[in-house]
């Protein structure tokens, strides 16, 4: 895929949310990934810079994208955050970076000042070089709205829980319509929509398996799946799903198939416990 900024990436990435041990990172890079998406919440940086290292390969033949936390946001903490970040990837760069949430919790009124003095600091790293692409994640289209109509430097990507089931069409559209990268967290809704009637029906009609369904149906919409795996066998088996294509018909059942998998997260409300 490439960026609205021209940078290239590959069409799926590695999540490493619980992705606990460099083994694992290990697995995935011998797998085939080289896209890695991580955040400082994750604590998984500085395995991926471990799994690095031991791969013998080159830093640049590795996309890395992490996100700041919701406790480090505001202009002097993000620099502070984003240099943390810099140590545990052991790195003098990150290819993406993103604001995890819009806003620190949900009683703060004045979340708009904050994330444009958050997305000042970002533009800042931006033009020294040390972040190629800056994105959002969790970001509605009204977060979004705040940073597109003030910014000097437009995201690039955003990450929203996105899977069959919870599609969020309309920020889906509006992401499309900015030519803003839709990048899917929880592509298969950890397993949520696996016992959906139309989920078993459509895996059993292309013989593949409901993980890689929901995951040719992100890629479908032009969305950016994030799988998270701990086997080899379930990496290899993921990536094959960029090789699956599903009729319209049946991307169309999906895209308007009822409600299913919602994670109980969203930027606005109190986490619902599912
Ligand atoms: N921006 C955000 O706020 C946000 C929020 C959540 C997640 N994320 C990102 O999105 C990534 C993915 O989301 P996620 O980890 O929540 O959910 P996910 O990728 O939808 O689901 C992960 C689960 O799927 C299983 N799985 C993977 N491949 C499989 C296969 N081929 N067959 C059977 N089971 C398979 C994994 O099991 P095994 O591990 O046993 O293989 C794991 O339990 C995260 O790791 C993180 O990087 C971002």
């Amino acid at each position: 895929m490439t960026l609205n900024n021209g940078l290239k990436i590959p069409a799926i990435g590695f999540g490493t949310y619980k992705a606990g041990f460099s083994d694992v990172i290990s697995r995935a890079i011998e797998a085939g990934y080289r896209y890695f998406d991580t955040a400082s919440f994750y604590g998984t940086e500085s395995l991926i810079a471990e799994a690095i290292s031991q791969s013998g390969m080159k830093r640049e033949e590795f996309i890395i994208a992490s996100k700041l936390w919701k406790g480090d946001m505001g202009y002097k903490a993000t620099i502070e955050a984003f240099n943390k970040t810099l140590d545990s990837l052991k790195t003098d760069y990150v290819d993406v970076f993103m604001i995890h949430w819009p806003r620190p919790d949900l009683t703060l009124k004045d979340w708009k000042a904050l994330d444009l003095e958050t997305w000042q600091a970002l533009e800042e790293l931006h033009e020294q070089g040390k972040i190629k692409a800056l994105g959002l994640s969790n970001f509605l289209p009204y977060h979004a709205e705040n940073i597109l109509n003030n910014c000097k430097v437009k995201p690039s990507v955003t990450q929203m829980e996105f899977h069959p089931g919870y599609t969020q069409a309309f920020a889906l559209n509006y992401y499309r319509d900015k030519n803003i990268l839709v990048q899917a967290w929880s592509p298969t809704g950890r397993g949520r929509v696996f016992q959906d009637e139309l989920i078993i029906e459509l895996s059993a009609k292309y013989k593949i398996s409901p993980v890689q369904l929901c995951l040719a149906f992100c890629l479908s919409e032009g969305v950016m799946p994030l799988p998270k795996a701990s086997s080899l066998e379930h990496m290899k088996a993921n990536l094959e799903s960029v090789n699956i294509s599903l009729e319209p018909e049946d991307i169309s059942r999906i895209e308007n198939m009822p409600p299913v998998g919602w994670s109980g997260e969203h930027p606005d409300r109190v986490r619902v416990k599912i």
